[in-house]
């Protein structure tokens, strides 16, 4: 199924389903023999690809539609109607921005605004370096935090738009260290 799935996209397409997700993509073959073929498992069957995989590749939303005998427009809209999925894999610095009561009162809008231009990528994307995604998230509970925004596991609380610039920065200084010591330990095994 997924070789005709391949089969049925254009060239640009195809060259955009990488190595990962194409393993993906095959693990996802395998485990949807295990829910019903039933249209009520759609958003199971959504939640719990987000929750192994970090995503939905749009294949994966094909597979679906077939494994519970519906459209692929029926498995996009229900999938795009909630806030909780992503179409992108996850970078490896996924940058959460609150959007709740709290945040939102207190300039979350504009936090997302800045990482979007630092960034170069809208929310829901993910950069192509897969170095950062980006969305915007309800309220992750610490709102007397607000505004806040989730980096990787960390809250980073009462941020301002000046404070996007230095988050970006730490997260690339600590990748650069990261990389030093890397070269280090392989030249110092020889
Ligand atoms: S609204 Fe942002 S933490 Fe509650």
């Amino acid at each position: 199924m997924l070789d005709k799935l391949l089969a049925a996209l254009n060239e640009t397409e195809r060259a955009a389903v990488d190595e990962e997700e194409y393993n993906v993509l095959k693990a996802v073959v395998d485990e949807l023999p295990a829910f019903p073929r039933e249209i009520f498992q759609l958003i199971p069957i959504l939640q719990a690809i987000q929750r192994k995989y970090g995503y939905l590749p749009r294949l994966a939303l094909n597979m679906v539609a077939d494994h519970v005998q519906t459209t692929i427009g029926k498995v996009y809209g229900v999938a795009t109607f909630y806030n909780q999925f992503r179409f992108n894999p996850p970078g490896r610095n996924p940058i959460k921005v609150c959007l709740g009561t709290a945040c939102h009162v207190k300039g979350g809008e504009i936090l997302l605004e800045n990482f979007e231009r630092r960034l170069q990528i809208k929310e829901g994307e993910t950069s192509d370096d897969r170095e950062y995604s980006l969305e915007r998230v309800a309220c992750i509970g610490c709102c007397a935090l607000a505004p806040a925004v989730v980096v990787g596991e960390k809250v980073e609380a009462y941020v301002t738009p000046s404070k996007v610039e230095g988050i970006i920065t730490e997260i690339e200084v600590r990748k650069e260290m990261a990389e030093r010591e890397q070269v280090k330990n392989e030249a110092a095994n020889g």
